[in-house]
């Protein structure tokens, strides 16, 4: 399957400090990933971890000292920085930051980031005494003038028990990061508006008529839209997904509820993708107070039609580029056009239930005018950024 960073080499820089052993398990994503990770440690990272366990993970020798034999030139410092596309360093020591705000080119670590042609990002680690510090304060603000990405530090409680500013972001937020850095930004200055996951209609204050959309899905596609370079309204059923970075998330239940906030957003938008698994029918009657098994018979349910929100803000005069979902467990490509056509949607993306309803993977197949775009089976991931790439060339965004 394809993988989000294949081909993409990253130096993986780990300094001193106790968040090292995550480290451990970013190298893990990386790889996960498809990316080449190269490690280099400091002297003061080799007292939290060691090189085996990285060398075991990357599949490569850590290197730790310049003056390596195994470099054949003795020129550690280029030959690994070179291969770069980027050099990330997490955990980035005070100590660390310090040097490279200085041009320091005291040990491996330091000059290879000084001998570099591709751009670095650091995810400090430290007290907070020592992040609030003047002196880090102005190394940071250093490295961030020469273009240096600082990622993080997140707040909450630190190794030696304080409570505060200086833990390193996770590993799954950095790998996120790496991945923002390596997307196009195909869709800069563009604002994009997306449904996802299922409705919930109350029958009574307790119980509805909902179905088994997971909003894996519809969540991809906002964080793909969002690394590449969108502003992301995502309006969302109820799921058990976290909100991706960076992108702003409405809480809905119903049809209604979701309708009304796609329409307070429509008019700012424009790309709208309709991926909810909207209820086509909500209840008539809901109940004020929980329904009883005594009353006698079973509860009449008189169920009315849901507005489309999708065909309503294609309707729109100067409305956003509309694109919908269709799922079905049969006859695909009939029923997606069909769907196309009764919607008024330039695009319509047709997918078998029994392939994604649920699960992280999916198969896609795109209706357009210019014909049926059927994408290799992969993960929801790659499918939401190969998607994206295909209306960013349909909208004329890149
Ligand atoms: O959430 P996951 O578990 O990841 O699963 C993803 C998915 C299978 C739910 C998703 O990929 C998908 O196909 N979503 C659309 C489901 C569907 O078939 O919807 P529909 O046929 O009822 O509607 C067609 C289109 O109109 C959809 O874009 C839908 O969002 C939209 N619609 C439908 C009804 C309605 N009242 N308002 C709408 O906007």
């Amino acid at each position: 399957m394809t993988m989000e960073l294949n081909g993409k080499r990253v130096v993986l820089g780990i300094t001193g400090g106790i968040a090292a052993y995550k480290a451990a398990e970013l190298v893990r994503l990386l790889v996960r990933q498809g990316a080449e990770v190269q490690v280099a440690m400091t002297e003061g990272a080799g007292h939290f971890v060691t090189a085996t366990t990285f060398q075991a993970l990357s599949g490569r020798p850590v290197f730790t000292d310049q003056w390596d034999a195994r470099m054949p030139n003795a020129m550690a410092h280029i030959d690994l920085s070179r291969q770069a596309d980027l050099i990330l360093v997490a955990p980035a020591s005070a100590d660390f930051l310090a040097r490279v705000a200085h041009g320091l080119a005291d040990d491996l670590l330091a000059t290879m980031v000084l001998a570099r042609d591709c751009p670095l990002m650091v995810a400090p680690a430290m007290n907070r005494q020592m992040w609030e510090n003047p002196a880090t304060r102005r190394n940071v603000a250093q490295l961030a003038a020469d273009g240096v990405g600082i990622l993080g530090p997140a707040s909450g409680e630190q190794a030696c028990g304080e409570i505060g500013a200086g833990r390193m972001l996770e590993p799954e937020e950095l790998l996120e990061a790496v991945l923002a850095f390596f997307t196009p930004k195909l869709l800069a200055g563009k604002n994009v508006l997306l449904t996802a996951g299922p409705t919930f209609e109350a029958v009574d204050p307790v119980r509805g008529i909902t179905n088994l959309s997971s909003g894996r899905m519809g969540y991809a596609l906002a964080r793909a839209a969002q690394q590449a370079g969108a502003e992301v309204t995502l309006v969302s059923g109820p799921v058990a997904l976290a909100t991706p970075a960076g992108v702003t998330r409405v809480d809905v239940r119903s049809a209604l509820d979701m309708q009304a906030a796609v329409m307070a957003k429509a008019g700012a938008a424009d790309i709208f993708i309709a991926v909810a698994a909207v209820a086509d029918y909500r209840v008539a009657n809901a109940a004020e107070h929980k329904l009883k098994k005594d009353l006698g018979g079973v509860p009449p349910i008189e169920l009315v039609e849901n507005p489309d929100i999708l065909a309503g803000v294609a309707a729109l005069e100067n409305g956003p580029f509309c694109v919908g979902f269709a799922a079905e467990s049969q006859n695909l490509e009939a029923y997606a056009q069909a769907k196309r056509q009764k919607k008024q949607v330039p695009l319509i993306v047709g997918n078998l239930i029994q392939d994604g309803f649920g699960g992280d993977d999916n198969r896609l197949v795109l209706f357009d005018d210019n014909g049926v775009h059927p994408l290799p089976p992969a993960s929801k991931s790659v499918l939401a950024r190969q998607l994206i790439e295909h209306i960013a060339t349909l909208t004329g965004a890149n």
